[in-house]
């Protein structure tokens, strides 16, 4: 079975993918052979194979470092430099004490309760730091590396501190790697053709990774799974592209405005993060494109449930489907069964969910008229993962494509930033 199927047989119209073969192929070419706009950002299309063999053995070898040398690892880290590791690290270790050393997520804020919450925990503990930015300026990044630094140097000295620090950043540009270099930090690299919210692959995600105690060659052999698969040429067999072509057939055709993007269960969340920042990002440009929300069930049926089935007609739900888990537990029984609940005895909890999903996906699509695709995901794991992350990427690229939209730029973000900088009177910012 494929890692990732796409199932369209819960859309409100069906889809005749056959009348996209040919310019999906048309795409595919332009983003292999780099034919379109921004390809001088498609070093991932090929980095599940291609990727650096050398230096994945160093990351191996340092995460093993910090595995045994520290309880805390501070990833420092915005965007597309952190999402990916984040989402990995919550969907395959869990959130309740399974990732040892511990990860601490900083720098994605400007938040002064986090960030002193942070270092108040911190600064007793034995802890290492990942400094990951590839432009090296970002100020949420850069401030929040500034304060850890410098009470790791006070508090166990510069030598100390060196060791304790790893940086991810450009290979030949940027103010952190002139840092990184003058401070003689370990120091990975995230390929100049590869973009923020593509680069999970790469030592940005995988230090992290590696550092949670995940193999981060399985991460990339999923990757090289999906990478392959999404060679398929005809289209009706290559899931990756047909899930793209049905997002947007329903936004061009059906004209809904968004896409929400569902999942089951808390540990996936931060991958439907990713998955926002990476099609928000890469699509959402000169006042087109779906907006990405997403949703996560059962917990928001409670919450959303009554909108997304009965509110404005104007999304769709891309559903995530695991087949298996990696736990489960057993409904016990009770003698007195004063809950009720007896009637599901001998059921695991994965066979409720199960049912919640069915029913869920009944009402949504067949009384509340809402367009479903469905994924139809293998259990998780690092594999699992890999191959979702190359899936989606690709998928992304086909789909902004599709919709006239160059994936690999972000001229919008940067306005908050040139207002931002203006009004804190950064040199170079002041008219
Ligand atoms: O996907 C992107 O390009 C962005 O989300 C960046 O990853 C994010 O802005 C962080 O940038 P940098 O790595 O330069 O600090």
């Amino acid at each position: 079975m494929a890692v990732v199927t796409t199932k369209l047989d819960r859309l409100n119209k069906a889809i005749d993918l056959a009348s996209y073969q040919k310019k999906v192929e048309e795409i595919d070419f332009m983003i292999r052979n780099g034919t379109g706009e921004g390809a001088d950002f498609l070093g991932w299309v090929n980095w599940p194979v291609d990727y650096d063999k050398e230096e994945v053995a160093r990351i191996k070898k340092c995460a093993e470092y910090v595995r045994a040398n520290y309880d805390i690892l501070i990833v420092c880290g915005i965007g597309g430099s952190y999402l990916g590791a984040r989402a990995a690290i919550e969907a395959i270790n869990g959130q309740f004490g399974h990732t040892k050393p511990e990860i601490i997520w900083l720098g994605q804020n400007l938040d002064p309760n986090y960030v002193s919450q942070v270092m108040d925990y911190v600064k007793d503990k034995r802890f290492a730091v990942n400094v990951i930015s590839k432009s090296g300026t970002t100020t949420e990044t850069a401030v929040a590396f500034r304060l850890v630094k410098k009470l790791l140097e006070e508090r166990d000295g510069k030598e100390a501190a060196r060791k304790a620090i790893f940086a991810t950043t450009d290979k030949e540009n940027g103010a952190l790697l002139k840092l990184s270099i003058k401070e003689g930090y370990e120091r990975f690299i995230l390929p100049a053709n590869i973009g923020g919210r593509f680069s999970v692959q790469t030592a940005v995600g995988l230090f992290p990774i590696a550092v949670a105690g995940i193999d981060p060659e399985e991460i990339l052999r999923g990757s090289a799974d999906a990478r392959l698969d999404a060679m398929e040429k005809d289209l009706s067999k290559n899931e990756a592209y047909k899930y793209a072509v049905a997002r947007h057939v329903i936004y061009t055709r059906d004209h809904k405005a968004a896409e929400f993007l569902i999942s089951y269960g808390p540990n996936v969340q931060q991958l439907a993060e990713w998955w926002k920042q990476l099609y928000g990002e890469s699509e959402g440009k000169g006042g087109k494109s779906l907006l990405p929300c997403s949703a996560t069930f059962t917990t928001d049926l409670h919450s959303m449930g009554q909108y997304i089935q009965d509110g404005s007609d104007v999304f769709f739900e891309t559903v995530l489907h695991f087949l298996g888990n990696q736990l489960d537990v057993d409904i016990p029984e009770d003698e007195e069964n004063l809950d009720g609940l007896n009637y599901l005895c001998g059921h695991k909890l994965s066979y409720v969910q199960e049912k919640a999903y069915e029913g869920t996906l009944k009402a949504h699509s067949e009384d509340g008229h809402r367009s479903n695709i469905v994924l139809d995901v293998e259990k998780m794991s690092a594999h699992t993962m890999g191959y979702l992350f190359y899936f989606f990427e690709i998928a992304c690229g086909m789909s902004a494509y599709l919709n006239g939209v160059n994936p690999f730029n972000q001229p919008g973000v940067e306005i908050y930033k040139k207002n931002m900088f203006k009004l804190l009177g950064k040199p170079g910012y002041e008219k």
